[in-house]
């Protein structure tokens, strides 16, 4: 198969781990007989110092010809003085809107071995496996005004908070189809108590729950939420809701199972998939060769999944991510005190070793 991808590594820690990751895409094409053809192009601050656009239109171009797009991250403390529509943040939120990709898929789960470096305790997070299902293109990440205003001293800024049925509508379909694959229990987390939008979000919600009468369906406020994810985070399964607090919920599940750095996301739905771990640029490691690349190859191995159909590779990708962990490697950041760590590229190196023997053993490999 012809994988066609555009990678956009972005700023700070958004290269090196997206290098380890195309290292990822490589070996798996010559293990199963794939053709990789990629582009890099920029984005964000990078693109900013290349052209003053965080999302030029060549790489916009780029993203719609191919067949999946593997993103970095973008953003930095160097680009806070330009204006909101340049900022590294904008390039990336127009790009999800231009490729349609509504549905943001942000899985969190604790291996076996990781349950000590998260701050709660291990009997606590022990067997956490969840879904986060993010709706990515509305909410008040998009609504309209957002404008400051007046001078300073007076100023008033101003968000829009919006959602239209359809958008609710089509978000659900997908967290009840993925609550079906896996324990048939959804949660969908609001604030219908205070807000207008979560109110048409559960209303929305219960009808769509017509239609997937074998899942069970719930409802928390996301305060209760952000709560019990800590309290109780194994409990959780799958979880859907809005643009903003996905990402703040989403963020939290990545402590709770050990490190940011190991969580990958797919953004689908649109014309384009979109795959990006969910760990920011991390401007004050940037460079510095001691990211974790996890988040992004996993992230690899979502592209696999949901962009090429490739069910055997994307398993293989995530066969050698465990073993890896299980063997004790560790990057800094889930490395305890005292335990020596691997750079980002040494972390790539071996996840590729372990690929190439977890290959081995499988069948789908030509000979
Ligand atoms: C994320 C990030 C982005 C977001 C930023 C960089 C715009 O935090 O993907 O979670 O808020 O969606
Ligand atoms: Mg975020």
């Amino acid at each position: 198969m012809l994988l066609n991808i555009t990678a956009l590594p972005g700023d700070g820690i958004g290269p090196e781990v997206t290098d380890e990751g195309i290292k990822v895409l490589d070996t798996v094409a010559e293990l199963f007989g794939h053709q990789l053809q990629l582009n890099k192009k920029n984005i964000g601050g990078a693109a900013l110092l290349a052209s003053n656009d965080p999302l030029p239109a060549d790489t916009l171009q780029a993203c719609l010809a191919s067949s999946a797009v593997l993103l970095g991250a973008v953003g930095g403390p160097a680009f806070d003085k330009y204006p909101s529509h340049l900022r590294p943040e904008a390039g990336l939120l127009r790009l999800r809107r231009e490729l349609g990709v509504f549905a943001n898929l942000r899985p969190a789960t604790c291996f076996p071995g990781l349950e000590e470096c998260s701050p709660l305790r291990a009997e606590v997070v022990r067997g956490t496996d969840l879904v986060i299902v993010r709706e990515l293109l509305g909410g008040i990440y998009f609504g309209e005004p957002r404008e400051t205003k007046g001078a300073t001293g007076s100023r008033i800024a101003t968000d829009t908070m919006r959602y239209a049925e359809f958008e609710i509508e089509r978000i659900a379909h997908i967290a009840f189809r993925m609550a079906q694959a896996r324990k048939r229990k959804l949660m969908s987390v609001d604030k219908a108590n205070v807000l207008d939008c979560s109110r048409l979000w559960r209303s929305v919600v219960n009808s769509v729950a017509r239609h997937y009468p074998d899942v069970a369906l719930t409802h928390m406020y996301v305060d209760s939420a952000a709560m019990a994810l800590v309290a109780r985070p194994s409990e959780f399964d799958v979880v859907l809701t809005e643009n903003m607090f996905g990402d703040i919920l989403s963020d939290q599940a990545g402590a709770v199972v050990g490190s940011l750095g190991i969580l990958g996301s797919a953004s689908i739905g649109g014309k384009v998939g979109l795959y990006e771990p969910i760990h920011g640029s991390a401007p004050d490691i940037g460079g510095k060769n001691v990211a974790n690349p996890i988040g992004a190859i996993a992230s690899v191995a979502m592209m696999l999944r949901h962009a090429f159909n490739l069910e055997a590779e994307a398993q293989c990708v995530e066969a050698a991510v465990k073993k890896v962990l299980e063997t004790g490697a560790r990057s800094r950041d889930i490395a305890r005190s005292g335990e020596s760590s691997l750079s980002t590229e040494q972390m790539g190196t071996r996840i590729k070793g372990a690929l190439l023997k977890v290959a081995e053993n499988t069948p789908m490999v030509p000979g």
